[in-house]
């Protein structure tokens, strides 16, 4: 089965960086296959680079974040039709980091949600627990109330969801493939139960190519959101191939 595996670069690179990266993965790409689908969410000035460095490759381009409104008077905000315009295909919405710096809200996840589904731009609705929710055996919970933002989306066949423990990301420590198959098991069954909505889950959370292919073995997971380790070709290459 065809796994999507997304890059997420957060604030990291230069343009040097950037370019070296588009060269050494177009190198990779051309001496292996694979199946799976590839996605690289870089810091938005880098979209174009990306779009003009990979125009000849099969890889997507996303966007780490999108406004909650369509245009108009929104300083620094990029809306998810510029992101459509520029050639993005995918977005990654309510990532934990912007939960956490930018306290980003039920409500305003449901409107980003909404303008990246009108404008067609494949949304990634990024949920987890923290550790200390995972301590106290709260996951489910936690978990439940973030998905209620989809249940706005009912019937919707185009929802990607990343379960990204927050405890496990950037920090090594990844979750165990039982907790993994699991957790991302609960999320499409209370998605199909709740809200009739059909999401392929991806896991998030110290992806390495070690234990990758651990991962996207697992039945419950469709694909892998990497972040520190989607930063070398070489790493991320050997993620993308590891099923
Ligand atoms: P990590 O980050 O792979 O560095 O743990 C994942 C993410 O934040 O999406």
């Amino acid at each position: 089965m065809t796994k999507l595996i997304v890059a997420n670069w957060k604030m990291n690179g230069t343009k040097e960086s950037t370019h070296e990266f588009c060269q050494q993965i177009t190198a990779l790409t051309q001496e292996t296959n694979t199946q799976n689908t590839l996605v690289i969410c870089p810091p938005t000035p880098y979209l174009t680079l990306l779009q003009n460095d990979l125009k000849n490759s099969d890889i997507r381009l996303g966007s780490q974040d999108c406004s909650a409104a369509p245009e108009g008077a929104y300083t620094g905000d990029v809306s998810a039709e510029i992101l459509r315009d520029i050639g993005c295909d995918y977005v990654l919405i309510g990532h934990s980091e912007r939960r956490q710096h930018h306290k980003e809200s039920n409500d305003l996840l449901s409107e980003k949600m909404q303008q990246a589904l009108e404008v067609n731009l494949q949304p990634i609705f990024c949920v987890g627990e923290s550790e200390a929710d995972y301590e106290a055996n709260g996951t489910h919970d936690v978990l439940t109330e973030q998905l209620k933002v989809l249940g706005a989306f009912k019937g919707n066949k185009n929802i990607i969801v990343a379960y990204e423990p927050v405890w496990a990301i950037g920090t090594g420590k990844v979750a165990s493939p039982e907790d993994i198959q699991n957790t991302c098991a609960f999320i499409e069954k209370t998605l199909f139960n709740d809200y009739g909505l059909s999401s392929s889950i991806l896991y998030g959370g110290s992806v390495k190519g070690d234990n990758a292919t651990a991962i996207l073995s697992l039945p419950a997971v469709g694909g892998v959101l990497v972040g520190g380790a989607s930063l070398k070709a070489k790493e991320f290459w050997k993620i993308s191939t590891a099923v």
